[in-house]
């Protein structure tokens, strides 16, 4: 069997510990199914402005275009915040998903029965719901052109431009669409359209689009609404698809519903290798302590597994692992409670391994 390349970015803050974890449980399952893989250690972020004095150096890139697939920790902190806009930590993340085309940023919110106690809403609202949101990602207004600062009429000003194009639109609903029909077959589009003209082309695009997938239900929904509804009805949600600037929002929203942002992994995907990171921030207040929850990072790899690898049987391996671990009462300290187990990062990383 072939070698499969996998580079690991820890980035900033508890990145370093979390991606260790996780790679403790990638090592465990890839020995078990027997799979080869290779990993490779690269900078991006504060520690690649440190470094390199650039948050995304040139053999980072270099490293990643020829990698099966990215492991990510996360990036950014107070450390870097006065650096100038054009090279803050942030910027690292969005050029990998630019240099590798990563269009579709999958972010699956499903509520376990063991942390529905952990959601700020009453389990009866939240109990067994299970959402994917298909996120539009190297698009819209995060990438459209923009202005820091200008003077019009003697008054200072900045703006960014939201853009979407026709092509843009379909391809992220019809990764949506495929998406929607291994699950529930309902979309949910959320945009603007009372009010914005990119809103109202996406909306008339992904009509068209859904038109081509026999079996898929579309419904529409302006963002407003859609986040009123993610917390009075979750349940009633499958696959929502929507811009960068919504699914950043929402996503976390949606996150948090589920009991903790610290249990959310993501996959980056598109025509190369896909990146996969979980969805909370690089946390610095904790850094270093063994206090971060490494799940969203491990559930990450499960989608590493799964989207770039192929291995659909090994990513299922680690999904149950961490359920059974979590069953079995430990937690990092972030869901610790009186009862049950408290244990650090990285002794949560070698508990999932061994319940492989
Ligand atoms: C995310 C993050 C990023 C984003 C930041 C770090 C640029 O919030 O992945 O959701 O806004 O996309
Ligand atoms: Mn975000």
């Amino acid at each position: 069997m072939s070698t499969r390349k996998v580079v690991v970015i820890p980035g900033d803050g508890i990145g370093t510990e979390i991606t260790e974890a996780a790679q403790v449980v990638l090592d465990k399952v890839a020995k078990k199914a027997g799979l080869k893989l290779e990993f490779s250690l690269a900078y991006a972020g504060g520690a690649a402005i440190d470094r390199n004095g650039v948050p995304l150096p040139e053999e980072t890139l270099s490293l990643v275009k020829n990698c099966d697939a990215v492991l990510l920790g996360a990036v950014g902190g107070p450390k870097w915040d006065s650096v100038s806009p054009d090279i803050r930590p942030e910027k690292a993340i969005l050029g990998l998903r630019k240099a590798l085309g990563l269009y579709a940023n999958l972010r699956p919110i499903r509520v376990s029965e063991i942390l529905t106690d952990y959601s700020p809403l009453k389990s009866e609202i939240v109990a067994g719901a299970d959402i994917l949101i298909v996120r539009e990602l190297t698009g819209g207004i995060y990438f459209g052109e923009k202005c820091e600062s200008e003077t019009a009429d003697g008054v200072e000003q900045a703006w960014d431009k939201e853009l979407y194009s026709v092509p843009e639109i379909s391809r992220i609903v019809r990764m949506a669409c495929e998406a929607a029909a291994k699950r529930k077959g309902r979309v949910t589009s959320v945009d603007k359209a009372n009010v914005l003209a990119s809103s109202r082309l996406w909306r008339r695009v992904a009509e068209g689009t859904v038109k081509n997938y026999a079996g898929i239900e579309l419904n529409h929904m302006y963002v407003d609404n859609c986040a009123m509804q993610l917390v009075l009805a979750p349940k009633k949600f499958d696959v929502i698809v929507t811009s960068n600037l919504f699914g950043d929002i929402l996503s976390d929203e949606a996150a948090v519903i589920a009991g903790s942002i610290g249990m959310i992994p993501s996959a980056s995907i598109g025509d190369g290798p896909g990146l996969y990171e979980p969805i909370h921030g690089s946390a610095p207040d904790i850094a270093g302590q063994g206090l971060a929850n490494p799940i969203g990072t491990i559930l990450s790899t499960a989608m590493l597994l799964r989207y770039s690898l192929n291995e659909l049987v090994a990513a299922d391996k680690i999904e149950q692992a961490v359920d059974k671990v979590l069953a079995k009462g430990y937690r990092t300290q972030d869901l610790y409670k009186a009862g049950l187990t408290k244990v650090s990062t990285e002794e949560m990383g070698r508990l999932v391994a061994e319940h492989i």
